[in-house]
């Protein structure tokens, strides 16, 4: 036997599964509580989605060394395969050298100064969605921010205004397929096939979603303009050879964005608001670094680097608040840590469980930006902080993402003062992600001096 053999084994079975549903029940009942206790039985461990195995990383260093390799060793897997069929083969569902040459594609859509033009344009959403608040008004801000997210994407997606219907059906289809996501990841495919209610509303969304950005596209290739946007970005791509992207693949494209650009900000833009607003001290810091660095102007892309505590409230946000599961699946048999993966399992990595580690994160349920003052923030481990994940596949977005949730913060912060509007606190609601279950809150005007 030799050494690596000898030190190497099997991951442990997390206990409490039953016969046949596996860890489903937990799982799908209580994940949020279910998934950061797997961490106590060892740094990977198996979990049952049924009869099928699925391997969970728990540790900074088994998660860095499953993501890190990226394309190498992993494929996407299973939750990715549940959104094939509902997004095409655009670059959040392919792997490999597709997912390779996709990426290179993308990457001059996310230039800073294509980022400075989408901040401005999350600036004049913000602003239009204020324009319409009362002070003492109480209002859903889950609701409101979504819809801000969405209004943010779709004109960063596409200019033109008119497309009003587009964008509702996107919001409808996107709604639909991130809450059902969880269940249909667990459950065997055969079970989308059953015509439910459920199953029966979610194709009609995703058929009507899907004409809308096709006909969009379609718009698009006649006019031939540049409009500035994502999707004359998306067309004026050109492959090594000269060739430009099939419509196909621009409406995956779309498609794509839509899914993983509206949702994740939307949320943690309702979180960021709710923790400022129930916290007289943190909404105090950050009133008066706004009310400094900006002195009353609208912020803009430039001025992010300046509004310091706000950068630390959004890092905290996106630690505590922050995806659940993602997915891979080994190519070959994988050594990860101590610990031996065979060839073709499915691997889950957790930011969620990771950012409520108290190993990494003391006191994990304590909402503190400073944590993430120079001199803390060295003592977090590589590989505990991953809310847009490392490596290969790590989020495109991410630049866009924080941008969004600090300039619109800014944009609000500097009119209003937002307070929670009820006792009852917020629950976190598991879908792909950690949405806030009702965030009703009541705005104020904000006075010269308050
Ligand atoms: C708070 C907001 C966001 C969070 C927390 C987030 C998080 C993530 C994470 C964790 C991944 C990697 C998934 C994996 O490991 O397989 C990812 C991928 C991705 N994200 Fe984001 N994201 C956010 C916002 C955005 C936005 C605004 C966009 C687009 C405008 C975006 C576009 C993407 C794309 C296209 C991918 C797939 C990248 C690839 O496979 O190469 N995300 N995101």
């Amino acid at each position: 036997m030799d050494l690596i053999e000898a030190t190497s084994h099997r991951p442990p079975d997390v206990p409490g599964a039953w016969p046949l549903l596996g860890h489903l029940v937990p799982v799908l009942r209580r994940p949020l509580e279910f998934l950061p206790a797997v961490a106590g039985f060892g740094d990977v461990v198996k979990v049952r989605f049924g009869r099928l195995p699925v391997y969970v990383v728990t540790h900074p260093d088994t998660v860095r060394a499953v993501l890190v390799p990226g394309d190498l060793d992993y494929t996407r897997g299973r939750i990715f395969d549940k959104l094939e069929p509902a997004l095409g083969r655009g670059i959040a569902t392919v792997s490999g050298a597709e997912h390779r040459r996709q990426r290179r594609n993308l990457q001059p859509v996310f230039t800073r100064e294509r980022l400075a033009g989408y901040a401005g344009i999350m600036r004049a959403v913000a602003e239009e969605t204020t324009a319409s608040w009362r002070d003492g008004q109480t209002l859903a801000m889950d609701e409101v921010m979504n819809d801000l997210a969405l209004a943010a994407l779709t004109r960063s997606l596409f200019r033109l205004t008119a497309h009003q219907d587009t964008a509702e059906a996107i919001k409808r289809g996107m709604r639909l397929l991130t809450r059902g996501l969880l269940l249909r990841t667990v459950l065997p495919t055969a079970w989308e096939r059953v015509p439910t209610p459920g199953n029966l509303r979610f194709r009609r969304a995703m058929a009507r979603m899907h004409r809308a950005v096709g006909d969009l596209v379609a718009a698009y290739r006649d006019s031939g303009r540049d409009r500035g946007d994502v999707l004359s970005a998306l067309l004026a791509i050109r492959e090594e050879d000269g060739t430009g992207l099939s419509d196909e693949e621009v409406h995956a494209q779309v498609m794509t964005l839509a899914l993983t650009g509206i949702e994740a900000p939307g949320a943690a833009l309702g979180w960021v608001l709710h923790e400022i607003g129930r916290d007289p001290e943190v909404a105090g810091r950050v009133h008066a670094e706004i009310d400094t660095v900006l002195g009353g102007r609208a912020p803009g892309f430039d001025d992010l680097p300046a509004l310091e505590y706000l950068g630390r409230v959004v890092s905290e946000v996106l630690r505590l608040r922050t995806p659940l599961v993602f997915m891979r699946r080994t190519l070959t048999e994988v050594r990860v840590g101590r610990s031996v993966i065979p060839a073709h399992a499915e691997v889950v990595y957790s930011p969620y469980l990771l950012h409520h580690d108290a190993r990494w994160f003391p006191d994990p349920l304590r909402f503190d930006p400073d944590r993430w003052l120079p001199g803390n923030v060295e003592r977090i481990p590589k590989g505990a902080y991953v809310p847009f994940a490392a490596g290969a596949y790590q989020c495109i977005g991410k630049l866009f993402a924080v941008t969004e949730l600090t300039l619109v913060t800014a944009v609000v912060c500097a009119r209003w003062r937002l307070r929670p509007a009820g006792h009852a606190p917020v629950r976190e609601l598991a879908t792909a992600l950690v949405r806030p279950h009702r965030l009703p809150m009541t705005v104020h005007a904000r006075t010269a001096r308050g």
